[in-house]
């Protein structure tokens, strides 16, 4: 059975750089709160119009391709992470298809959230290691401006996430490269960190203070006025309770990843986190007693992207010459749902 490897990385990022000082301009909050909270220094945004999930994946893909010495025809199947999708329906998948002119090639949405690119690796290395596909194109995406609360109510969450793309072309090897990947769930705590409107939960789960449903027209129960009113169009996040989860299931699954193919942390070159909060990668980096060179982060430039941090860290890590063949990379992220998973690979 073959195995899979990452054959080429791409990654991009919006112009327009948003420092914490500008944030001030809409929010109560400052630089020093944000950077002692979160590392994060600046973000980028995606231009309101020009700009979408889809167009900024495309550019991240080009230069995956082109590394991997592939044209967008050859693509065999895609998987597109993202949390912040062009349309509610149908997924950024086929958006990508089109706009790269491929094939009438498979593409799947999936919906994983910050663990998205791990899932999305670990869907990729299955269909290569079956013989199903030759040149799967995995990519995450967001745009997170457009639909962020920028008033103080909305800061905790606001001034963490960034926009950007990042992608990979994932290919057969007879050498290493992907060894294993570890996936997990915990839905107990889906609504700390949740997006729910629009949806159809119809307050099933997410008893809002608002007689939203009751009153509203069929029609409108989907994203009723009165929810726009009352602020529940956006992300809500308990903030503390994900950090707690979090330092304990990064570790975790980047142990579980170790020990199923008998290896030790000394044994890891790269890791890459997740990037949620440099201070969970720290506390990461410090339960695991990894060196600063064995952790890439790069939080501070670009804020939380979601389903797009790994393959942008993964991407600038390697255009630095920080990850050389044959070396031993881990991925692990941790987030919404609550979703978790880690992936382990020889360069
Ligand atoms: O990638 C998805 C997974 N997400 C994560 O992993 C996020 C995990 N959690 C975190 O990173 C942190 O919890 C945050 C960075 C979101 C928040 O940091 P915290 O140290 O946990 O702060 P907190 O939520 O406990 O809030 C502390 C105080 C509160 O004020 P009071 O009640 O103490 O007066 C907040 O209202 O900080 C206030 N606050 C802010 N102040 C200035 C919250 N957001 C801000 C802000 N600027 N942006």
């Amino acid at each position: 059975m073959p195995q899979s490897k990452i054959a080429g990385v791409g990654m991009y990022v919006p112009e327009n750089i948003v420092t914490n000082n500008d944030l001030t301009a809409y929010i109560e909050t400052s630089d020093e709160w944000i950077q002692e909270r979160t590392g994060i220094k600046e973000r980028r945004y995606a231009h309101r119009t020009n700009e979408t999930t889809t167009t900024m994946a495309v550019k991240a893909a080009q230069i995956a391709l082109q590394r991997a010495g592939i044209k967008a025809q050859e693509v065999d199947f895609i998987i597109f992470a993202t949390l912040s999708p062009d349309y509610y329906f149908p997924g950024c998948g086929v958006l990508l298809q089109r706009e790269m002119k491929m094939k009438e090639i498979g593409a799947l949405d999936i919906r994983n959230q910050c663990s998205g690119f791990v899932y999305a690796v670990s869907i990729a290395d299955q269909f290569i290691k079956t013989g199903m596909y030759k040149n799967i194109l995995v990519v995450g995406s967001e745009k997170h401006s457009f639909g962020l609360d920028f008033s103080t109510r909305g800061r905790n969450v606001s001034v963490i996430f960034g926009d950007g793309a990042g992608a990979v072309v994932m290919q057969p090897t007879e050498a290493k490269g992907i060894l294993s990947t570890h996936l997990h769930s915990d839905g107990e705590s889906a609504e700390i960190l949740a997006m729910c409107n629009p949806g159809t939960h119809a307050n099933h789960w997410v008893k809002v203070p608002v007689a939203t449903f009751d009153d509203a027209p069929r029609g409108e129960m989907f994203m009723s006025h009165a929810m726009v009113e009352n602020a529940q169009n956006y992300p809500n996040m308990d903030g503390p309770s994900v950090f707690k989860k979090a330092i304990i299931k990064f570790p975790e699954v980047i142990m579980e990843a170790l020990e199923k193919n008998n290896l030790k942390t000394s044994d890891i070159n790269m890791l890459i986190p997740h990037q949620a909060n440099l201070r969970i990668a720290q506390f990461v980096q410090q339960k695991l007693q990894l060196r600063d060179d064995q952790v890439f982060n790069n939080i501070d430039k670009y804020g939380n992207t979601t389903a797009a941090s790994i393959p942008i860290a993964l991407c600038e890590a390697w255009e630095a010459g920080k990850i050389k063949e044959g070396d031993l990379v881990c991925l692990a992220a941790f987030g919404s749902g609550f979703t978790w998973g880690s992936v382990i690979m020889r360069w």
